[in-house]
């Protein structure tokens, strides 16, 4: 017996009693996740041009924006160390792999004015390596790399930005449609719109606290619309794939279950932060809450309009429907306690929700301060937006757990076992169509303002190593059995 398979089954025959013992079903598929800026590295080369986060990182005091001043120059190097990270997918025996395009390696300065065709043929060449190993890419169009360029013209806060995003996609559906029946617009866009131009902590660092967001928002609502209709009177017929927009959400839980007005805030925070994106896209306009609630709050700090966009009925109408998916990013969960209406100057997303918002202590945490484990509210939620929105398939697009690095990596194992258990549940128990599960991440990567000090791969980097030598943990292998054997325990029925 190999001493990797004595590891894996003494981790299996200590799992807990509550992980469910059945088979994943034949058709679900496996799979790992990364992202450009995260593992590329050769930020500035065979033509690469700049991105927000390589302007962000090189023109800012490092550890102003990060806490150990790293950036993403050279990370994992995937950009020559490709080949490695397809031999440990295979290795892994995963069918899905999750990446992003890098933006300004295919079109320098984001415009379609120049394609750069050894940015295209890196990609092509992954493609190509992939599916040869029988490995389904699922890739992201955008992952918070936007071309510095077009942060000069106002980035995701000018409408026109939209405009170059379906240029962009288009060019990619041509180059790389071929291969990928799976596509993602744009990730996670709360995280990007509410961090990079609110909060300022994620490039391109504006603090714009009253409206940012919000006019971040529209514009990546329009942006992902554009896309999608390009790929669905251009592409679709030929190539077949689906399009989408990747949503982070997470169970917003009354902190008193019986308490209504807990239950009411719990409510207001899902439509005002999962649901403001996933409505306009499902629904069609932004939850009535939250234009109800932005109007008010906007007038009452002498406003004579509201800071959330208002949508023309045309924009309504080109945004509803343009999901053929959803990929879904979850992580933790969140308790939420009703609070009395935040007032005063200016104006910002905080106040207009007015909830607080913490997890239960009993919920184990990872070494981000954000992420606890609940992995019930996975559940939650996907029943949630099975019952709101109805899409034919979901794809878990991203699901993990940060520790320091250890190579005998427990806590990963428990998150990553528990969660999938959930979405068994999800499958078998309550009928929602979850097709595939893409964790996060392959390897260890540049963890934005963390830089390199959260760990969340299932395979180790040595990012001292100008070789950025792997190393399996013990997750890695815990992961290869369940793909092998399609159960989460030493036993399934
Ligand atoms: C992002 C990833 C990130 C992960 C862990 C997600 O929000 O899409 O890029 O690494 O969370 O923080």
């Amino acid at each position: 017996m190999q001493p990797y398979l004595v590891v894996v089954l003494c981790i299996i025959s200590s799992s807990k009693a509550d992980i469910n013992n059945k088979y994943f079903p034949e058709s679900f598929q496996f799979g790992a996740a990364g992202a450009a800026y995260q593992i590329e590295g050769g930020w500035n080369e065979d033509g690469k041009g700049e991105s927000i986060w390589d302007h962000f990182l090189h023109y800012n005091n490092p550890t102003s924006k990060v806490i150990d001043g790293t950036n993403g120059d050279v990370a994992c190097d995937s950009y020559h160390n490709w080949q490695e990270d397809v031999d440990n997918l295979k290795k892994l025996g995963v069918k899905l792999y999750r990446l992003s395009i890098s933006w300004t390696r295919i079109l320098p300065d984001g415009t379609p004015y120049q394609v750069n065709q050894e940015g295209i043929d890196y990609y092509v060449n992954l493609f190509k390596a992939l599916k040869q190993n029988g490995i389904e890419p699922v890739v992201t169009l955008y992952h918070w790399d936007l071309p510095q360029h077009l942060s000069d013209f106002g980035g995701f806060l000018n409408p026109q930005l939209a405009d170059y995003f379906a240029a962009y996609a288009r060019i990619c559906f041509e180059n790389f449609g071929p291969y990928v029946k799976y596509w993602m617009t744009i990730n996670e866009p709360t995280s990007t719109c509410g961090m990079g131009y609110s909060m300022g902590l994620y490039a391109p660092g504006y603090t714009l606290i009253d409206g940012g967001m919000y006019q971040c928002a529209y514009v990546t609502l329009l942006a992902h619309a554009k896309a999608w209709h390009v790929y669905n009177d251009e592409f679709r017929a030929q190539q077949g794939g689906k399009v989408a927009l990747g949503l982070v959400c997470s169970a917003q839980m009354p902190l008193d279950p019986n308490n209504p007005k807990d239950q009411e805030a719990a409510e207001r925070s899902h439509l005002m932060g999962c649901a403001s994106f996933g409505n306009p896209v499902f629904v069609g306009n932004w939850p009535q809450v939250m234009i109800d609630r932005i109007a008010a709050k906007s007038k009452e700090a002498n406003y004579p309009f509201t800071r959330l966009p208002v949508f023309t009925q045309e924009e309504i109408d080109l945004i509803k429907g343009t999901s053929d998916f959803l990929p879904l990013n979850y992580y933790s969960s969140s308790l939420v306690e009703y609070i009395d209406e935040l007032v005063g100057f200016p104006p910002n997303a905080w106040f207009d929700i007015s909830v607080v918002t913490s997890a239960n202590k009993s919920w184990p945490q990872a070494a981000s301060p954000w992420l606890t484990s609940y992995p019930e509210g996975l559940r939650i939620i996907l029943n949630r937006l099975n019952k709101d929105y109805n899409p034919s398939e979901f794809i878990i697009t991203e699901n993990g757990w940060s520790d320091t690095g250890e190579l005998d990596d427990q806590g990963r194992i428990t998150y990553i076992q528990a969660h999938m258990s959930a979405i068994l549940d999800s499958i078998l128990e309550d009928g929602v169509n979850v097709t595939g599960y893409t964790v996060w991440s392959l390897m260890d990567s540049f963890e934005w303002t963390a830089g390199y000090t959260e760990k969340f791969g299932l395979i180790k980097v040595d990012f001292d190593d100008p070789q950025r030598t792997r190393t399996w943990k013990s997750s890695a292998k815990y992961y290869q059995n369940v793909i092998a054997t399609r159960c989460l325990l030493n036993q399934c029925e």
